[in-house]
Formats: structure tokens, sequence, C-alpha cells
């Protein structure tokens, strides 16, 4: 797929800590500074959007002081609007809400934005990227599910291309100032793919726990993948 206008944005490399040792998270998010990532991504999971219970808050507020970087907040959960507030107060300066669970996407995105907060929409992989198109005036980021969510070490759905590019070109063609994410199954055979296409937020688990050199080998082999792509 041919490079795509408007992905002259910085390549973000982006963990998700679902595959951290829970016992420790304050340390292995400071570990995660160290190894380079440019932003941390908590994966929130109410057992009910998807089948998986995560992190609450007050978790995520615990391991604030442990790093200075971003936190965003992944809301894969059934009702947003009540717990924003919650866990823009522990830190998470972006707060990412799902298309499908949004009865009203427009008023949910204002809410994030009057808490001054960065604002961003995900797309479930059977979702279209019309579903944003009237609202990226309000999003800060677009996340485009690379596998349905719920679960780390998923395998990536590459079919999900053509959609990361039609999002791409909705925000370049709008003028739009907004990144693309892609999160699920992105790792060093997956993360070229998802970069040519548009993508320049890019999240990773289990490709940055399970590497045998180390989370900062990690990182930079994913980044210098993503920016071969250009
Ligand atoms: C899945 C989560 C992802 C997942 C990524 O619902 O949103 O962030 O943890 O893990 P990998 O990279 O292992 O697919």
């Amino acid at each position: 797929m041919p490079t795509q206008p408007g992905t002259d944005r910085p390549f973000e490399i982006a963990p998700s800590v679902l595959p951290a040792d829970f016992s420790k998270l304050g340390d292995e998010c400071s570990a995660l500074e160290e190894a380079g990532v440019d932003r941390i991504q908590w994966d929130v999971m109410d057992g009910q959007f998807v089948p998986n219970l995560t992190f609450g808050p007050d978790v995520i507020g615990a391991c604030r002081s442990h790093t200075s970087l971003l936190f965003e907040a992944h809301l894969m959960v059934l009702d947003p609007d009540p717990m924003l507030g919650a866990y823009h107060d522990a830190g998470c300066e972006l707060l990412i809400v799902h298309a499908e669970a949004c009865r009203h996407l427009h008023r949910t995105l204002g809410l994030i934005k009057e808490l001054g907060a960065r604002a961003a929409v995900a797309l479930n992989p059977a979702t279209p990227a019309s579903a944003v198109a009237h609202v990226l005036d309000l999003t800060d980021l677009v996340l485009v599910m690379t596998v349905n969510p719920g679960f780390g070490g998923q395998a990536y759905i590459p079919t999900m291309e053509p959609k990361i590019a039609e999002v791409r070109k909705m925000i370049v063609d709008g003028g739009h100032d907004t990144d693309v994410e892609v999160d699920g199954g992105i790792g060093p055979a997956t993360i070229e793919g998802a970069a040519r296409a548009g993508a320049n937020v890019l999240v990773a688990g289990s490709a940055l726990y399970r590497d045998p050199a180390g989370l900062g080998h990690a990182v930079s082999e994913l980044r210098t993948l993503a920016e071969a792509t250009r």
C-alpha cells in the first residue's frame, strides 16, 4: 500500500500494560519509560463491553508518580460517561471511548473536552470508519482496533489496513490535527503494514514483553521498523 498523506506525524510506541507484572505496576511504568516508550496505554475493561476485568482509576493513580509519560485510558466499558472524571483525576490525559459503547458519542467527546482532557474514539474491527466522520473536530486520536478487544496476545487482523488508510484520509482531507492509533497483534511482523497504512501511534503488549532481548530492544526494533516505512 503506498504511503498515505499526513503520515509525517512522529511515530509513537505505546505499550499496553496487560502483560506486565501486576504486583509491581509502578516499577513496570518506570521500566517502560527507561525502555524508551512514548506514552502508556491502560486497558480498562468492565467485564461487560468486553469479557475481561482490569484497572480501576485508583490502580492507575497509584502509578502516576512513577513516570512522567502521558497516560491514555482505553475505556472498553459499556457506559463511559460517569467514569470519565475519575480516570482523568487518576492522571490519564487522553481518554479513549468506544464508538460502539456511546449512545451520544458527540456529547461524550464534549464531556471529555470539558474536563480538560484529550478525547479519542476507538473502533472495533466490524465498525466502519464513517462512525467518526462527524466527530473528527472533537477527536485528538482515532484508535483502529486490529483485534477484537478484550485480551492480549491475539492475532493481528490485516484486513483493518484499508480502514486505517480511510481514517487517515478523512483526517487529512478535513485538515484535522488527529493521530491514528492501532492496537492488537502489533509486533515485528505486523507493524510495517499498519504504519504504511497511516497509523502513527502503535500499541504493543505481548510483542514488548516476550522479547528475549528485553523491553529496550523490543521498543527500538518496533520504532525502526515503523520508521523504515517512510
Ligand atoms: C486488547 C487491548 C490491547 C492488547 C494488546 O483488548 O486493547 O491493548 O492488550 O496486546 P497485544 O499487543 O498482545 O495484542
